[in-house]
């Protein structure tokens, strides 16, 4: 995917700006994800501050003019594994969108250049809006954790998306 595609264009995280943006998001997703734990900002400050600076792990954001709505955090260190989405979350007034697709396009494709074989992810099972996104781009289970599940695409068999009519 090229920087921009329709309404939202991504760029590298700038946590500094970015970062109370990125905390309420992530304060919601951890109500949905992980509901039986409590929330730890300074947990989620010091992985995040952690990913910025790992070598093979890429943050970035998605503006819809100048709002932020929604980020995608990838650890790609094992490419032969597969590229694994740490997070992706868009902001909650802009659900039902199709942001989410996008981001996952767009994460898919940021895999592929970087010459993963594979996207991974791990998802909270009751997480229905989460897996149904992830199921209709292709992902299947590849692990039962219980509550959580490991769900896994093939690069070379995701579904593309649409061309637009010209
Ligand atoms: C999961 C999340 C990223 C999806 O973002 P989104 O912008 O709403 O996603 P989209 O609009 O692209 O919708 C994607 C799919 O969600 C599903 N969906 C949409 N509305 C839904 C609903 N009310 N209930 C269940 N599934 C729904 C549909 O399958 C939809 O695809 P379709 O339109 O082709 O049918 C977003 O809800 C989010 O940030 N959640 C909190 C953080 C989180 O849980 N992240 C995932 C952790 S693994």
């Amino acid at each position: 995917m090229a920087q921009q595609r329709g309404e939202i264009k991504r760029r590298s995280l700038d946590l500094a700006r970015d970062y109370d943006v990125l905390l309420e998001m992530e304060k919601l997703s951890w109500e949905i994800n992980f509901p039986q734990f409590s929330f730890s900002e300074k947990g989620f400050r010091v992985s995040l501050i952690s990913g910025v600076q790992a070598r093979y792990e890429e943050i970035y954001v998605y503006e819809r003019g100048n709002e932020l709505v929604g980020w995608l955090w990838l650890d790609l260190s094992a490419p032969r594994k597969g590229g694994h989405i740490r997070r992706v979350q868009v902001k909650k007034e802009y659900w039902g969108q199709g942001l989410g697709r996008q981001i996952l396009w767009d994460a898919i494709s940021i895999c592929a250049e970087r010459g993963c074989r594979a996207v991974t992810l791990n998802v909270t099972k009751s997480n229905e809006r989460a897996v149904r996104l992830y199921t209709g781009l292709g992902f299947t289970v590849v692990e039962d954790f219980g509550e959580r599940q490991s769900m896994r695409l093939e690069i070379p068999s995701f579904k593309r998306e649409p061309q637009k009519r010209k």
